[in-house]
């Protein structure tokens, strides 16, 4: 029914070397941000910190949509405009984060399921009235002695794949976020495996529940060696092992590829981004984007640091990573000049 509105949408957050920013962190996580910077944890603090986002002049220039969450959805800056209005009169579309958070998989320790189908079709009623264009689920894979299990990918993949044939009934474009955790010293090798498995379950998934591939979004994780492997590779290799994984599991029917960041640095998530679009922009179906949050809103979190006053700052800062991401998708973000001039 919404076929030609879901491959528009889909497309426009892709468009013109733009990205997602995800500004959707559940209460619990968002308080854990705030709490390492010593910001007090309330709501008062959390919707500054949101408006302080939405209101950054320029963002648009290198953002298409921004990831809200429940609460953020219903909020209006201290001028009585929705936080919605604000985005969708500079252009970037409004999305929001649909899933109920990953809880213990029964029988499958040390593995999770993510949660949030039951009453969804409701929920996403409201959010479109709210004015979501497009939502956003994550699955979480865990790389381990014996992990991940058949059970746990499939699982994942079944929920993902009832999500987004849900989103697409109701007209937003789903996000399809299956994402295998960098923790543990795993190589880059068994990354790529688990990551071509992860998508692959994905994907036959989807089909299965008759999803519109032309209509959503898939938000993968980098193929990277886990944070405590003793070998990590160079950007070039990530980019490269990147690339080849999704060419043999991403159907090109699919608009976009929009990367997390999953607890990279900044500027290493750029630069490999760039590295990706730099050698393979041209050749591969889909576009290489990127859908971070940590990425693109650390140093500006740890400017802001709760304090009114460094309000102008910290938009200084979330405006030039969003520009260097859009930069890293054209293949010309140049890290030294990052280091140089970064906030
Ligand atoms: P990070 O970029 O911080 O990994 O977050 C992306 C995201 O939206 C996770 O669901």
């Amino acid at each position: 029914m919404y076929k030609q509105q879901l491959i528009e949408t889909a497309n426009s957050l892709v468009a013109a070397d733009k990205g997602l920013l995800a500004m959707d962190e559940s209460t619990p996580t968002c308080h854990k941000r705030f709490e390492k910077l010593g910001i007090p944890q309330t709501q008062e603090y959390r919707f500054a910190y949101r408006e302080l986002i939405a209101t950054t002049p320029g963002l648009n220039e290198s953002i298409s949509g921004a990831i809200l969450y429940d609460e953020t959805i219903r909020q209006q800056t201290s001028k009585g405009i929705p936080l919605v209005s604000v985005l969708m009169n500079c252009g970037i579309i409004p999305g929001i984060k649909v899933d109920a958070g990953a809880k213990a998989l029964a029988g499958h320790p040390g593995e999770k399921v993510t949660e949030g189908l039951d009453g969804l079709r409701d929920r996403l009623t409201e959010y479109a009235q709210l004015g979501a264009q497009f939502a956003k689920w994550r699955a979480v894979i865990t790389i381990g002695a014996g992990l991940p299990t058949p059970g746990c990918y499939a699982a994942n993949a079944h929920a993902l794949a009832r999500y987004a044939a849900l989103c697409q009934e109701a007209g937003l474009v789903p996000i399809v976020e299956p994402e295998v955790l960098m923790d543990g010293e795993h190589t880059l090798d068994r990354c790529f495996e688990v990551t071509e498995e992860a998508i692959r379950n994905v994907f036959q998934q989807l089909y299965q529940q008759r999803v519109l591939l032309e209509g959503i979004i898939l938000k993968p994780n980098m193929v990277l060696p886990g944070l405590d492997c003793p070998t990590q590779e160079s950007v070039e290799e990530v980019a490269d092992a990147t690339i080849e994984c999704f060419q043999r599991a991403v159907p090109a029917a699919v608009p976009g590829v929009a990367f997390l960041s999953g607890g990279q640095s900044s500027e290493l998530a750029s630069a490999r981004l760039n590295a990706m679009n730099a050698k393979y922009k041209s050749k591969v179906p889909w576009a290489l984007a990127f859908s971070f949050a940590r990425a693109i809103q650390q140093p500006a979190m740890e400017l802001w640091a709760g304090n009114a006053e460094n309000t102008q700052a910290a938009q200084k800062a979330l405006y030039h990573r969003a520009k260097c991401n859009r930069d890293a998708r054209q293949g010309k973000y140049d890290s030294e000049s990052d280091a140089n001039n970064g906030s």
